[in-house]
């Protein structure tokens, strides 16, 4: 049995990982300062695991957290490409220097690995698909940059310090547990929002923007085999099911699989906004041997499920 930290661990991804872990009988503490997080997301596990609460950058409840750690899964962060349009220094300070406050943290006690969450985002502009790790970055919103910068940080202190980390790209991650009520959150939690409520979905733009959209389950299993793939430290791999379907088709799935007769309403296209994106994962498939088995319509089944009965 090994010690997990979690940062993030009671947000969306974050809390997916925690049961993932308790799953397999690893132990667990949680890193959250609940700025986007929700105590709710632990309720049912909080008697098996640690809760750590306070901020990357307080130095004090870093330590605490850090202290006797095996492997760390870093999802804590601000999402949200408009949020950080609206505040790029919020979201410099949570997502990049956050990171490297953990960093030095994780350096300073001896963390055996640290597998990073980065983003599709950083690929930005390029118009190239699909989407390779060696490919130029060419980031369109402050997020990307962060996400970007984090990930440098990442690369250096594995070839500086020795420290392993791993930074994984996700591609569109969604599933349980994603806040629906933010207006920041993703767009498959505003979809549900939509239907739980019986008001037509936004569409920004033409709705002909694609994305790789990935079940939560296959992001788990990429960062559990982070951790222990020996070739991985160092790495960068995206992390998407290869899968590319427009924002229209997305709501066309939805609305078939809980029968929902609402008619999107189309608004402008958001600022930053990325046009199209897919992963290729040939990397992550060869170091990782990363094989996402739940695909798009089965995600979305699952994620329904946990919000409305689907038909
Ligand atoms: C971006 C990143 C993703 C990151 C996420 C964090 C890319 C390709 N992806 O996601 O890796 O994890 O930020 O927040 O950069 N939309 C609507 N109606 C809505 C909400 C969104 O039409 O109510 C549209 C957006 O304009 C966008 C698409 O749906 O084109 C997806 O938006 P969203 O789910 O917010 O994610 P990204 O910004 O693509």
């Amino acid at each position: 049995m090994s010690l997990y930290l979690v940062t993030g661990g009671a947000g969306f991804v974050g809390s997916y990982l925690v049961r993932f872990l308790l799953d397999r009988d690893e132990e667990v503490r949680v890193l959250d300062n609940f700025s986007t997080g929700k105590r709710e997301n632990l309720t049912e596990v909080e008697s098996r695991i640690e809760v750590v609460e306070g901020d990357l950058n307080d130095p004090a409840a870093l330590s605490r957290a850090v202290s006797g750690v095996d492997y760390v899964f870093h999802e804590a962060a601000i999402p949200s490409v408009p949020r950080s349009v609206e505040e790029p220094a919020e979201s410099h300070e949570a997502n990049a220097t956050g990171t490297l406050s953990l960093l030095c943290a994780s350096k300073e006690a001896g963390v055996r690995r640290l597998v990073y969450a980065s983003s599709s985002s950083v690929y930005g502009a390029n118009p190239e698909l699909p989407k390779v790790e060696t490919m130029r970055t060419e980031p369109l919103s402050p997020y990307a940059v962060a996400k970007l910068a984090a990930e440098h940080y990442c690369t250096v202190f594995h070839r500086l310090y020795g420290l392993e980390t791993v930074s994984l790209r996700y591609f569109n991650v969604f599933g349980p547990r994603q806040d629906p009520n933010s207006p920041y959150s993703g767009v498959v939690s505003r979809f549900i929002d939509a239907i739980l409520s019986s008001t037509p979905p936004t569409i920004h733009g033409k709705g002909d923007q694609t994305r790789d959209f990935t079940y939560v389950e296959n992001v788990a299993q990429a960062n559990f085999a982070a951790c222990h793939e020996t070739s991985a430290a160092g790495g960068v791999y995206n992390i998407g099911c290869q899968t590319r379907i427009s924002v229209n088709e997305l709501w066309a799935n939805m609305a078939e699989l809980t029968s929902s007769k609402l008619e999107p309403s189309y608004t402008s296209a958001r600022s930053g906004d990325v046009p199209h994106s897919v992963a290729d994962i040939s990397a992550a498939r060869r170091d990782l041997r990363f094989d996402p088995q739940i695909e798009l319509r089965e995600g979305l089944k699952r994620t329904l499920e946990f919000y409305v009965p689907v038909t």
